[in-house]
């Protein structure tokens, strides 16, 4: 395989008819993938570990070289398109995750996109990104595990289901309720995943309005959380499912991998992939 077939296989899996933005080959050494290190973060020790371990090509989850490090910020719209799904209007969302959109593009500007690059073209590995791709499997597989279930069941049955995913097992993942009610009724439950990072208390607040009961994120920020939580201690409406960042990003990229690996390249899981096991 070419590093990148490699790639385009991610997107074919998630259903989308291009690469998105914070997704890339970031350096094409030109050598066949034969033998890959896969991660979801990566310096350049791990660049180093990869070719230790006799390997060609290093695959990268989250979004540190290259165009796909300076481009991230755009992959946000995807969040907006998650929104509109649920019922929020355009505008709204729109409104909801303006402070977020701005922030990360200031954060992209400033970034060493470079540096992964440069030890990629020093070492002669191939390098690439895939976020957006794998994290829409893994929204995926979060809804299809979610199927059936009613609207008048507690959150810890939304927990429970998620919770048959293999990944999301793992006996040091936790999962965390904002606020802190397993037996809160669930409503209708937003799986926000695949929007580029999650949405914070802006986010959460426009989808309680539009009437999702639960909001499923895979991380959220502590100054975050004491917003909603203190939001519903005055009554509002709503909560927050958080189910554990790097056991969530594993959904998407193990089941990316094992497509790769079906393609005749040895992959070798590395930096939580092969913790949180599948
Ligand atoms: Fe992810
Ligand atoms: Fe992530």
């Amino acid at each position: 395989m070419k590093i990148n077939d490699v790639l385009a296989l991610a997107d074919e899996l998630a259903g989308f008819g291009r690469t998105p933005a914070d997704s890339c080959v970031a350096h094409d050494a030109s050598e066949p993938v034969k033998k890959a290190l896969a991660t979801i973060n990566c310096d350049t020790g791990d660049l180093l570990l990869a070719k230790q371990l006799g390997c060609d090509t290093v695959i990268v989850h989250h979004p540190l070289a290259g165009s796909a490090r300076r481009e991230f910020h755009r992959v946000l719209q995807r969040m907006v398109e998650l929104m509109v799904e649920h019922h929020v209007s355009g505008e709204r969302a729109i409104n909801a995750t303006e402070r977020l959109r701005e922030r990360c593009r200031f954060n992209d500007h400033a970034s060493d996109w470079d540096h992964l690059v440069s030890g990629a073209r020093l070492l002669g590995l191939n390098l690439m990104n895939a976020h957006l791709a794998p994290d829409e499997i893994g929204r995926q597989v979060m809804v299809k595990a979610l199927e059936g279930l009613g609207e008048h069941e507690p959150v810890s049955a939304v927990a429970e289901r998620l919770r048959q995913i293999p990944e999301l097992a793992h006996e040091f993942n936790d999962f965390i309720e904002v606020p802190d009610d397993p037996m809160r009724q669930c409503g209708r439950i937003a799986v926000m995943h695949a929007g580029g990072t999650n949405g914070g208390a802006d986010v959460a607040q426009a989808l309680f309005e539009a009437g999702i009961g639960t909001v499923i994120y895979i991380h959220l920020s502590g100054d975050d959380a004491i917003r909603l939580r203190e939001r519903a201690e005055a009554g509002g409406l709503g909560g927050v499912l958080v189910t554990g960042h790097f056991a969530t990003d594993a959904i998407g990229m193990n089941a990316y991998l094992d497509a790769v690996e079906k393609k005749g390249v040895e992959v070798v899981r590395h930096g939580g992939l092969g913790t949180f096991a599948h």
